[in-house]
């Protein structure tokens, strides 16, 4: 199942050699590993050096901007982080600027001197007004309390730690994630681990102890019911529930009325907050009856609206994944929930995209507060093809812009909104990511033209030996027409595909990696990839095959895989493999090919 994450350091210890067997045996070497001479340990030993200058440079996170009365003036905080390879840590930290604004197209960042490093810290989640700073440290061990602090602007104005009686470690995993303040910021909302239920115990000898029941003995069910956790990527969560503190008395509880089946997660509040939530039990109405799947709620600031993503297609079908669709509710201005509430399409499921037109939804999160000023445009990123872009949605009247680009094969995605600019981060597989922000042009006639001004930052420059690897590098994203696409497949699918070309100065005479996606229902963006980057700097090329069934393409491609795995998804990559070789871009005699969990299945299949 595992999605576009490269699984690219396994294969390093099986790279292509380029010297005949015959050579390594010629230099008898003592003391080394079987297989390895000595001109290998010195290569070994600087590409171990090259490794650690790219994993060095750190990577952006998210980014907060809060905004004062001068509409010209506002800050942000930019949360980063940086690997240490040896000591197998990551550090984050945080940056802290100035943003100001000098015409409608100018802006000048002012950074802090200094990053603060955030250790220990899981979740950063600053108050509506931006004059709260909730840090969430989860614990390290089952035996110590999760803390909650609250900033002010200078101090630390209260630290709660919550028993693990009470909850485990809070939920900042961007999916069941939903740590909120309420409007008068004096409650936090947010999703943790319920406490494990009690069990009896007993020890191997099946010893009965006091209290369990005398038919539970020596049976299965001494052990208690199972609680499965999450799963890949979620393996220590099982069960998500709701907790609601005070920050001011310190005091937390669990919310009740919600069965022990559901699991919490995501949670938007009402706004302007209303009386609802005051008591500790919550009244559950299921707003979404008729639709399989709904994900990411948001209100529109006046109330009016609350919407939502949907995987719909994807559950409909039993894909694991596919094109989303987004709604949206009318909300009663009273807060009654009685009666149906009716649930109208936003954005379709697109089927079927027009030659360079929107592909459809891909959405892997949104923002806390994803509004323009209008109160009716939303900005998120999704993928479109083999990018990623930012794109504007008119909640009220459907239209869907792309807002980053469109003549860039960069990958873009949208930090924080700044009132009614963006603040946004690009890269590609050859360019580390840079920040920019985006006005709205609001001088011409055209819809939704945006100028995108390249953000000075405090980030260094890589090594000389980085910055020289990633300049003698291009890559180019190439249409590749389905071969003998049969009469049964619709229109859809025989659209083509995509492939993410990776070269360097002689690519014609170097050996190719072809790099595959798993899922099946994902995708390669072209966005910068360490792992990536690390491969093609070992001087390769690199073939990043965006198959049918990939996200980004419409849902008729995708849908045309299932039924299909291990032909159609095998040929698309063949005849993306035999559109560089035909143009002479590769050395077809020197193919290598990786990927993980599907691409990993292509993989054997390719192989064979
Ligand atoms: C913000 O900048 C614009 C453009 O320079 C200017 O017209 C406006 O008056 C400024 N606003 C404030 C509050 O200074
Ligand atoms: C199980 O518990 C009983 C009672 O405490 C004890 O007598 C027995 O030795 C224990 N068995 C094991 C394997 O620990
Ligand atoms: C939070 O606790 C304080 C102090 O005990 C109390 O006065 C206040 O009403 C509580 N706030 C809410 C919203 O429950
Ligand atoms: C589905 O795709 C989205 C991007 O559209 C991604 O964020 C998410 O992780 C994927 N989910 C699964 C289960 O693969």
């Amino acid at each position: 199942w595992a999605s576009s994450s490269a699984r690219a350091p396994t294969f390093l210890r099986r790279r292509v050699s380029r010297r005949p067997k015959a050579m390594a045996s010629a230099h008898p070497s003592q003391g080394l590993p079987s297989g390895m001479d000595p001109s290998m340990v010195d290569e070994y030993a600087s590409q171990s050096k090259l490794l650690q200058e790219f994993v060095k440079i750190p990577s952006i996170g998210k980014a907060w901007v809060f905004t004062s009365k001068d509409e010209n003036a506002s800050r942000a905080m930019v949360s980063v982080s940086q690997s240490d390879l040896l000591a197998n840590k990551k550090r984050s930290f945080l940056l802290n600027t100035h943003i100001s604004k000098s015409s409608s197209k100018s802006v000048s960042f002012q950074w802090s001197p200094f990053p603060v490093e955030m250790s220990g810290v899981s979740a950063v989640v600053p108050s509506p007004s931006g004059k709260k700073l909730l840090l969430v440290r989860n614990a390290e061990d089952d035996d110590s309390p999760t803390k909650l602090e609250i900033w002010g602007p200078c101090q630390l104005e209260n630290e709660i730690h919550v028993a693990r009686s009470v909850h485990g470690s809070l939920y900042a995993d961007g999916w069941f994630e939903g740590i909120s303040w309420n409007q008068e910021e004096t409650l936090i909302a947010y999703v943790a681990e319920e406490p494990p239920q009690p069990k009896p115990e007993f020890n191997d000898s099946g010893y009965k102890k006091e209290g369990s029941s005398q038919k539970d003995f020596r049976s299965w069910k001494g052990q208690g019911d199972i609680e499965d956790s999450w799963g890949e990527t979620y393996s220590n969560k099982r069960i998500p529930a709701l907790f609601v503190a005070n920050i001011s008395s310190g005091e937390v509880r669990a919310l009740k009325g919600i069965p022990r089946s559901l699991s919490a997660g995501q949670e938007e509040a009402d706004k302007p907050s209303t009386d609802s939530n005051k008591g500790d039990t919550a009244a559950l109405v299921k707003l979404t009856a008729d639709l399989s799947s709904a994900f990411f709620p948001r209100f529109s600031p006046d109330g009016k609206y609350l919407v939502f993503i949907s995987a719909k297609s994807a559950v409909d079908s039993g894909a694991h994944n596919a094109t989303n669709s987004m709604h949206k509710i009318d909300w009663p201005t009273d807060g009654k929930l009685e009666g149906s509430l009716s649930v109208s399409d936003v954005v379709p499921t697109v089927m079927s995209p027009q030659d360079g037109c929107f592909p459809g939804m891909y959405c892997s999160g949104l923002l806390r507060f994803p509004w323009l000023s209008d109160g009716r445009t939303m900005i998120l990123s999704s993928a479109w093809g083999s990018k990623e872009v930012i794109l504007s949605i008119n909640v009220a009247s459907g239209e869907v812009s792309r807002v980053s680009p469109q003549d860039s094969d960069y990958s873009w995605n949208v930090l924080a909104l700044d009132n009614n600019n963006i603040l946004a981060v690009s890269s590609s597989l050859v360019t580390l990511p840079q920040m920019y922000y985006g006005f709205e042009d609001s001088h011409t006639d055209k819809p939704c033209q945006w100028d995108w001004q390249e953000i000075s930052s405090p980030f260094p420059k890589p090594s000389d030996k980085v910055s020289s690897l990633l300049a003698d590098h291009k890559f180019s994203v190439i249409k590749i027409p389905v071969s003998n696409p049969s009469d049964k497949l619709p229109d859809g699918a025989k659209l083509p595909f995509e492939a993410i070309f990776v070269s360097g100065k002689d690519s014609a005479s170097s050996p190719t990696i072809v790099v595959l996606h798993g899922g099946p229902h994902s995708v390669y963006p072209s966005s910068y990839s360490r792992s990536l980057a690390f491969l093609y700097a070992q001087g390769y090329n690199l073939l990043v095959v965006n198959y049918r069934g990939s996200l980004g393409f419409g849902e008729e491609a995708l849908q045309s895989l299932p039924g299909n795995i291990g032909s159609q998804d095998v040929n698309d990559v063949l005849t993306a493999l035999d559109f560089v070789k035909k143009r002479g871009l590769i050395d077809a005699s020197r193919v290598a090919v990786v990927g993980g969990s599907h691409g990993g299945f292509l993989t054997t299949h390719l192989i064979g």
